[in-house]
């Protein structure tokens, strides 16, 4: 017993050495033995795994494949060779792999990992809009099921949006479905932006005063705000922009007081590449991209759960938007 923990211990030390500043060395056996199986699931089902920015730091670091923000998965997933893809995110990412990849196994770990973007709005609502807005382009935010995507003309993440919204050369647009995205974008377009109603749950919780108080507790603090928060906390923050944008911020600029506002594991995936910058953490957990566990990776790759399948009446009119966004 002793020895198959000495023995485990050792094959996974590399892993362990890219996590050991955010996770201590007592915790790291309970980690170990899944890391290990993934490892070793990977390479016989010739699988790789895709895991965004939101994942915890021993998913992140030591068994995905291709980390990043939604565009960066995105693209990304256009270029993979393996047989089977485990997206380790929320639904929408791995209806988006699917997408580009219909010929692969696509797996999404836990059914159940939504998005209350895309669960805000349905294709009649997008339909709906189209009828009350006639000939306005229709740019639909990747946190969409692809039955919205397939009403849309082209999707957009928030690391391309204000792009995505001027490439079109209209005079407006609708924007769906976050209004935050939406609204900040169009603070930095001369296109008119007609949005819809969705929040993201983990960013509409941001407020200035939570700016404030940090500013307050954290002298010289340089403040990041992901652009679905809403405008008025954009407006207070000293940078805006997709999870890998921030990411970026940070390695450029090497803050030496940072906070990020957005979901909590950002922080800990950032600082694993920057110990000399201090992180204050008042963020918000993603409930959806928190099912998305070691244990849960293992038993997708196990039992090949859950293969994500969309309906064919809908895949290639999305398909048709996403590849559009990735054009540009
Ligand atoms: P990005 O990583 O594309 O910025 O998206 C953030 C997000 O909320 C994904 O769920
Ligand atoms: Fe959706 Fe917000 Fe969670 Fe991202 S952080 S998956 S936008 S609920």
């Amino acid at each position: 017993m002793a020895s198959h923990m000495t023995d485990l211990l050792e094959r996974t030390a590399p892993a362990y050495e890219r996590v050991r500043r955010v996770i201590p060395a007592v915790e790291w056996p309970a980690f170990a033995e899944d890391v290990d199986a993934i490892l070793a699931l990977k390479r016989a089902r010739n699988a790789v795994i895709l895991a965004h920015n939101y994942q915890t730091p021993e998913i992140f670091n030591c068994v995905a494949d291709i980390v990043g923000d939604s565009l960066a998965l995105a693209r990304q997933a256009m270029a993979v060779k393996a047989d089977v893809i485990v997206l380790a995110g929320v639904h929408f990412m791995a209806e988006t792999a699917k997408l580009l990849n219909p010929d692969k196994t696509v797996l999404i770990p836990d059914l159940a990992a939504g998005c209350s973007l895309a669960d805000s709005i349905t294709p009649a609502d997008v339909d709906a809009m189209r009828a009350r807005y006639p000939g306005v382009p229709v740019v639909t935010y990747v946190n969409t099921s692809a039955a919205v995507k397939a009403r849309s003309d082209i999707c957009c993440t928030s690391g391309n949006a204000r792009a995505v919204v001027e490439a079109l050369g209209a005079e407006r647009v609708i924007m769906l479905p976050d209004e935050y995205l939406a609204r900040n974008v169009a603070a930095e377009t001369k296109v008119e932006i007609i949005p819809w109603r969705g929040h993201c749950e983990v960013h509409e919780r941001f407020t200035p005063a939570d700016i404030a108080e940090v500013r307050e507790g954290h002298p010289g603090v340089v403040v990041l705000a992901h652009p679905e928060c809403p405008p008025e906390v954009v407006a207070v923050a000293d940078f805006s922009g997709s999870t890998a944008a921030m990411a970026d911020y940070v390695a450029d600029h090497q803050p030496s007081r940072v906070v990020l506002l957005t979901e909590c594991a950002m922080s800990d995936n950032v600082a694993v590449l920057h110990p000399e910058v201090e992180f204050i953490r008042p963020c918000n957990l993603c409930p959806h991209m928190k099912r998305i566990t070691l244990k849960a990776i293992r038993a997708a790759l196990e039992e090949n759960r859950h293969e994500v399948t969309i309906d064919p009446a809908v895949a290639a009119g999305a398909r048709r938007a996403v590849e559009r966004m990735l054009a540009i």
